[in-house]
């Protein structure tokens, strides 16, 4: 397949067959990871600049990881210490950074739609590393290729995605994603966290977890994103985990080896219990390594990369 697109803003809007695509160009990103020597020639040249307008650990530095085992040059805006802080604008801070000549424009944000705003403005390729409560693709990409590496195809396999969904960019983008390539996902939380309208993606939504359980082979559980409540939205933290927290006497209802996920960062002991973050159903590093592997073949594919075979 060749890839076309100038940005990657959201799964919303990919097809499925882009959605497979990145994917599979991902799997030989990932041996390159577990080789002695984890440095290509094959972005040498080419320049990417992450621009994080809130707190990351993960994706920011597996974007960087990405970029630099592939060649590129890359770039960290530290945001707090930039001109931002000055009072400057996103548009004359993002034609600031188009100036200086990138390939790749690699933004998170607070606001939904920020990345499109900015994938619009810039002649450059713009991926979103998160924007608000809308998107996190790379986010679901790298949870996709985790299922499937564990699962094979994920067609008619049932995810379970517990946890405060109002809020979260990572159970949207998992859905527009995991219903595109045939899984069967299914939203639980508590109705303050879970409006009925989220019906209209074509998920399945209860507020009752135990009963969603039996025969999932995969379960996501979601932070609990304390700094976007707002008052009234939840009991106490405690009651919360005792209705809605993974541990691994609930995680025996699905009757399977089911997968255990979590975006991170984790709120141990609300959202999900140690002893299953720790234990053998939990793929929560492995999501970490193949966000790498990910964001290894989205870099590739919008700075210009065309056959996957270039990589090998
Ligand atoms: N999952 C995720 O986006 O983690 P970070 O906030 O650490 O990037």
């Amino acid at each position: 397949m060749k890839w076309n697109r100038k940005d990657l803003l959201g799964l919303r809007e990919v097809s499925a067959a882009e959605i497979r695509h990145i994917l599979k160009t991902a799997k030989p990103m990932k041996e390159i990871l577990f080789r002695s020597v984890k440095k290509l020639p094959t972005l040498r040249g080419k320049s990417v600049v992450t621009l994080f307008f809130e707190n990351s650990t993960r994706t920011r530095v597996s974007f960087e990881i990405a970029g630099k085992v592939l060649g590129a040059d890359t770039s960290s805006v530290a945001v707090a210490q930039s001109s931002v802080a000055k009072g400057e604008s996103l548009l004359d801070t993002a034609k600031t950074i188009q100036a200086m000549q990138p390939d790749v424009v690699i933004m998170r944000h607070s606001s939904s739609g920020a990345a499109e705003y900015l994938a619009n403005l810039l002649k450059v390729s713009v991926i979103n590393a998160g924007d608000g409560q809308q998107e996190h693709p790379t986010q679901a990409l790298l949870d996709i290729f985790t299922m499937q590496e564990r699962l094979g195809d994920v067609a008619g396999r049932k995810v379970v995605i517990v946890g405060d969904i109002l809020h979260s960019r990572v159970a949207r983008s998992n859905a527009y994603g995991l219903l595109k390539l045939g899984a069967e996902v299914t939203f639980v939380g508590p109705p303050t966290l879970l409006p009925p309208e989220m019906k209209a993606l074509g998920v399945r939504v209860t507020h009752d977890l135990e009963s969603a359980l039996p025969g999932a082979d995969a379960v996501m559980a979601l932070r609990l994103q304390l700094e976007r409540q707002q008052r009234g939205l939840l009991p106490t933290l405690r009651e919360y985990s005792k209705l809605y927290g993974l541990n691994l006497k609930r995680l025996a209802l699905t009757g399977k080896d089911t997968l255990v996920l979590h975006p991170g960062p984790m709120n141990r002991g609300v959202e999900i219990d140690s002893a299953l973050a720790d234990s053998t159903y939990s793929v929560i590093e492995e999501q970490v390594t193949n966000g790498v592997a990910v964001r290894m073949a989205l870099i590739y594919l919008l700075a210009g990369g065309g056959n996957t075979n270039d990589v090998a």
